[in-house]
Formats: C-alpha cells, structure tokens, sequence
C-alpha cells in the first residue's frame, strides 16, 4: 500500500502523541490525529489511561462536525463492541458518526473482541480504510501489550548492574552500588517502562530494595517477590501492589512473615513449584493472568539464572561499570554443562554510555517480536 509522505508524517505525530503517554497500563498507548481532506491538522488525541477517552475519541470530540470529510490517523484500530469491564463507548461507532471520509491504522488490535472487527464496521460504512502504516513503530510503542495478547504472559526483561568482571555484589553481599548515578537513572527509566519489576528473596533480604521509581517521571510498577520459603518481610512502608510467590508447602515456622506481607497489603500467592527454572512459566502464567504485561527482572544471580534457563524472557540489559572486583557473587551461576557450542545467542545487541558505564542491551536471539505472527497479525487488515 502506498502512503503519501504526508501520511508518514501525520501517523508520526499520532505515534508522539501516544509516546507522551507514558504506560497506560492495563490499556496500550494511543494516539490519534485528524486533518481535514486537504491535510491540515484539525486535532490530535492520545489515551491517557484505564477510563478516560481514546485517542481518537479524544481527537474526533475535540473538533465536532468539523471533522466531516477529513482524515482520521491513528496508531491503533478503533475498538469495536462493549463487554464488561470496558469502560468507553465503541470508537469505530464514533468514526463513522463523525463523517470522516478516510481511516489510516498503524496496526490492528489484537484484543480477541476487537481483532479487525472495528477496521470492518468502519469500512462497511463507506469509509476508506488503510492499514500498516509505520506499523513496526507502533507495535514497538507497546511491545509488552501486544505480546501479552498473544502469549498471555509479560514481555520480560532482565537487568543487571555488574563490574567489568561480572559480578553483581562483593563477597560480603553488598551492591550498592557497583554503577554510577547516570546507569541507575536508566534503571528507573526501566522501572517506570513496565508493570512491574520482581527480585527472588535473595536480593529483598539482602537490600531491602523499595523498587520504586526515582528520578525520572513515571508511575512506581507493581513488585513481584520469588520467596520460595516464605523467608521474607516487607520492607517498612512498601507492601501494597506486591505479590509475593511461595511455594506451596513453606515452613509453619514462617507464618509471621506471611501475616506481615499479608498486614502490609500484598498478596501471598502458593504454588506448586520449586525455586528453579521450572517455576519460572508458573510464575509468569499467573502474572499474564492478572494482566501484568511487561516484567523487569532485577536479580538477583539465582533468580536471573532461573529466566535465562527457563527461556522465558526476551530482553537482557547489562549495566557495566569500569570496575574490577575480583571475586564475589557473578551476575549468573555457572552451568556445569556449559560448552560453546551449547552459549546462548543473542542478537541486536546495543551499546550506550551512561556516565561512566556503559549499558548493553540486547535481545534472545530466538525472540523475534515483529517479523513473526505478532507483527503480521497486529499490522496488516484482516
Ligand atoms: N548488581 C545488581 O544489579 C544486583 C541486583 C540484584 C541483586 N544483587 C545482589 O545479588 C545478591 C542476591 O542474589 P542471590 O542470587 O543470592 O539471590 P536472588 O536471586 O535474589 O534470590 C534467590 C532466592 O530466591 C528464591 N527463589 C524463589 N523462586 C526462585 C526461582 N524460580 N529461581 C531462583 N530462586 C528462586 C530462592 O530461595 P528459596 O529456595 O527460599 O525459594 C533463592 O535462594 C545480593 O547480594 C544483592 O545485593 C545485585
């Protein structure tokens, strides 16, 4: 399909609108742009969260009957149908009402109610619809949602912050902190990205990490405790959004922690597993369950080795600090069979200096968000 180079432009400017949004979540990040039908820009909409307007509604509304004839752009397709728990009226039914004469769509939505049926009614109208313009744009703006539509558990990635020998804390435990404050201010531009960030008992006990976020904008993500034993406590004045997975049979002795995760709000989920790569899936099967769609991993060495094992994650972002420790905890443990032939690949790997570390961040070579089924599903009509 051919698109104008001023269709880029204005689907470049609803792809903004949509960035400023931040996350959205449980909703993906939306924007929208209507220009009249010689392509002067009339308004612009983004969706800034679970119930307020969509992005096009926002647009369309703000603009009236002036939008009769224009052009409507926008980087999702328009829902379509109510169900419960949806709290805005069908935004194809509101296109069509509006009387414009052409639809352009960066991607589909995979929502199985929507799922191409918005982009037909509208197009059933009598309005002209295209899709998959800056479509690899789009599903980057919300990678962690749109793979949750499609695999039912969060998009993950996994962070660690290590000295230039690979190790993430001293012998004695500390970690605090092995890089400077510019690769920590990534680290809560990560925490602020996603819905929640998940440490294993190690680390909670050995840190007592609040795992919010500061300096940057952004809102603090749900927290996610792997306590196989149930050996852990929250730390004071944290506890609410905390889900802490123990497993089923964890010693009686540890009923006062479970009482105090339990006073502090969170929730004490029991499941049937061990604390090892195998727990992994259980674990994320439950957070895709309760729409958690994008998940920070921050250690620590166990933890990280149980994903990197386990396969389920998509994303590795080291921070390297110009520092030589010599002994301590490594990043990752060590497998007993590891031979290069057998090395994990990874692909895409970029580099970017932070201060004075460098952050690496690179993909599972095996993940490929966008040539496979989510990007065709996602970005081309149906
Ligand atoms: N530099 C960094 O970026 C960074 C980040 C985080 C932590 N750290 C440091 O790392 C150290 C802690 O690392 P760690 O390896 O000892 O602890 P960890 O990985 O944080 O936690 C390990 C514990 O988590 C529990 N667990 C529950 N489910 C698990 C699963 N599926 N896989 C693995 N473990 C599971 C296990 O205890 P149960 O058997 O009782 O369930 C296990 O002993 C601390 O010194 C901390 O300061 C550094």
């Amino acid at each position: 399909m051919a698109f104008s180079p001023h269709d880029r432009e204005m689907m470049k400017l609803a792809l903004k609108e949509a960035a400023a949004t931040s996350c959205p979540s449980p909703n993906p990040r939306v924007g929208a742009v209507v220009t009249d039908s010689s392509g002067h820009i009339l308004s612009t909409g983004a969706h800034w969260g679970s119930g307020t307007p969509h992005a096009e509604a926002a647009a369309l509304d703000l603009i009236g009957p002036a939008a009769q004839g224009g052009v409507l752009y926008c980087t999702l397709e328009p829902c379509f149908g109510t169900w419960p728990g949806k709290k805005q009226s069908p935004c194809s039914e509101k296109v069509v009402a509006s009387g414009i004469s052409r639809l352009v769509v960066a991607t589909a939505d995979p929502h199985p109610r929507v799922s191409g049926q918005g982009l037909r009614f509208i197009e059933q109208a009598g309005i002209h619809v295209e899709t998959g313009l800056l479509a690899t744009e789009a599903l980057e703006l919300n990678e962690g949602w749109f793979f949750h539509s499609r695999h039912n558990r969060p998009l993950v990635t996994i962070k660690s912050a290590i000295t230039l020998d690979g190790y993430i804390a001293d012998p004695t435990g500390t970690s605090q902190w092995i890089t400077g404050p510019e690769a920590r201010r990534r680290g809560h531009e990560l925490r602020a990205s996603v819905d929640a960030v998940l440490v294993g008992s190690g680390t909670y006990l050995a840190d007592s990490p609040r795992l919010n976020v500061r300096d940057v904008e952004g809102e603090d993500p749900q927290i996610v405790v792997l306590d196989g034993q149930l050996r852990t406590q929250p730390v004071p004045g944290t506890g609410l959004r905390t889900i802490v997975y123990t497993q089923n049979a964890h010693p009686p002795q540890q009923h006062n922690n479970r009482q105090a995760w339990l006073d502090a709000g969170a929730e004490v989920v029991e499941l049937p597993y061990k604390s090892s790569s195998a727990g992994i899936p259980l674990v994320l099967q439950d957070l895709g369950k309760r729409g958690i769609r994008s998940l920070l991993v921050e250690g620590g060495a166990q933890v990280v080795s149980s994903f990197l094992d386990s396969e389920c994650w998509e994303y590795l972002e080291l921070m390297m600090a110009p520092k030589l420790l010599g002994g301590g905890k490594h990043w990752c443990i060590n497998r007993p069979e590891a031979r290069l032939q057998n090395a994990m690949d990874l692909a895409d790997m970029k580099v970017e200096h932070r201060g004075e570390d460098l952050v690496l961040r690179s993909r599972r070579k095996t993940y490929w968000p966008w040539d496979g089924k989510e990007g065709l599903q996602c970005s081309l009509a149906l």
